[in-house]
């Protein structure tokens, strides 16, 4: 088995984390989901669905990978011995790759822009004109191919280079500063004409814009943004030091995430009305409205490099704690190389990437419930594939699970005092995680 290598330091931990939680979920996904489900009621339901369901999801991993200090399998295994439990890791492995699959095109989006933003070409156009820029985008297969490969290569590159290393050191420095630069955004939004408009349609509760399929993408949102539901953070939690506060990372990283998603809001919404486009956009809307802010401020062009750069590098920071799912598992449980597993994990990667950044060009007439391929990745990803995750963690943790793993792991062997979470936890984990979600599968499937 190979070597594994913890984290230098705790911060380096919940650097790491928070890395893998703040990226283009938040970024790009939640504004479009929050315009295409009318905004205030979907963050209501999103914010209620991260207290109940998604700080106790993320705990679940946590207490799953930091107590056995393996992979999903492996621990499963361990946990549970002589039981088939450990046949879910393949769901969060298959899981894994349909969302970098989907996820690495948008990057290659981004690293358009980032180079768009590099030559100056950002500025000085119409609302009309940035939207026509992302129809051309998409529309070639050249371009969305090529930049998701560049993506994808980068992502390798900084994966061969070892865990602690690559990720430590990016995500430390680049999400302090990417909060910073949301921040500076929000308030030039803001000074928009019209901004208000954008702040009451995102924190306006109209329920009557909120449908079935709103709560469910709101709870898919949720578990994507948070990373949970495909075993990303049991994987990142083998890693833990035994003296961490599991509870205090958990709610650190739900926080932190849940306010870059909501100053994404921020940024984007005020700007969406005050430029007239629609906010039902889907996986356009940040790509037609965030030109139009940085033309509004003097030395744009600057600020909009920056931001791509940013943005970058907190996607970069999520795909590597993707790629990382299927090659611990690799590893540590088909005896593979470290080389050897990033190059199968690649090589499936590639596959499904090329794949949704055809579906816009080349193959746009596949098209299945009216969704073509990228829109079915993204959508099973998280409505299908991180929801049932998150459904069989919750199961596992809340009801098969020895209790006194849990409570040893809240409690680091009895060091720390025993909190009111731990029966929070177990009642969500127990009754409101599956109940819910089981509710929502019904009325999905038609059932109810
Ligand atoms: N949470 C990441 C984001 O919001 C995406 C992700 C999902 C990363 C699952 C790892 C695992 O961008």
């Amino acid at each position: 088995m190979a070597k594994r290598v913890g984290f230098a330091t705790r911060l380096g931990a919940i650097a790491a984390a928070v890395g893998s939680a703040v990226g283009l979920g938040n970024i790009w996904r939640f504004p479009y989901e929050a315009g295409a489900n009318g905004g205030g009621a979907f963050i209501l339901v999103y914010i209620g669905c991260i207290l109940v369901m998604g700080i106790p999801v993320i705990l679940s991993e946590f207490i799953i990978g930091r107590s056995t200090h393996s992979n999903m399998k492996a621990a499963l295994k361990r946990l549970s011995p002589g039981k088939k439990y450990y046949l879910f890791t393949y769901v969060c492995i298959f899981g894994s790759f349909v969302v970098i699959g989907f996820y690495s095109v948008v990057c290659g989006w981004i690293i358009e822009y980032l180079y768009q933003a590099a030559l100056g070409r950002l500025g000085g156009h119409t609302p009309q004109e940035y939207s026509d820029m992302f129809t051309a985008l998409v529309a070639s297969p050249w371009r969305c191919v090529g930049w998701t490969v560049v993506f994808l290569l980068l992502n390798f590159l900084v994966m061969s280079r070892g865990i602690a290393k690559g990720i430590e050191r990016v995500a430390s420095v680049m999400m302090p500063l990417l909060f910073v630069i949301l921040i500076v955004f929000c308030v030039n939004s803001l000074l928009l004409p019209g901004a208000s408009k954008g702040l009451n349609f995102l924190f306006y509760p109209d329920f009557s814009q909120l449908t079935m399929r709103g709560v469910l993408d709101a709870f898919g949102q949720a578990f994507l943004s948070l990373s949970i539901g495909i075993s990303c953070l049991v994987t990142y939690s083998s890693y833990f030091k035994d003296d961490t506060s599991l509870t205090k990372d958990a709610t650190t990283v739900a926080a932190l995430d849940t306010l870059v998603a909501i100053l994404s809001g921020v940024m984007i919404f005020p700007a969406v009305f005050s430029f007239g486009v629609e906010p039902t956009a889907g996986p356009r809307l940040i790509f037609e409205v965030l030109p139009g802010i940085f033309q509004q401020m003097a030395g744009g062009y600057i600020w909009a490099f920056l931001f791509f750069l940013l943005v970058f590098f907190a996607s970069l920071t999520s795909t590597i704690s993707l790629s990382e799912i299927p090659i611990t598992f690799m590893i540590e449980e088909h005896n593979m190389s470290r080389r050897r597993a990033i190059m199968w994990t690649a090589l499936f990667t590639f596959v499904l990437a090329v794949l949704a950044a055809l579906s816009f060009n080349v193959l746009d007439d596949i098209k299945m419930w009216g969704m073509n391929i990228f829109d079915i990745m993204d959508y099973a990803a998280s409505n299908i594939f991180m929801l049932l995750g998150g459904l069989f963690t919750a199961v596992y943790v809340g009801w098969i699970l020895d209790r006194k793993v849990v409570h040893d792991q809240l409690t680091n062997g009895g060091r720390l005092k025993p909190t009111v979470m731990e029966p929070f936890l177990i009642f969500c984990l127990r009754y409101v995680a599956p109940v819910s979600i089981f509710f929502i599968f019904l009325y999905l499937t038609g059932i109810i």
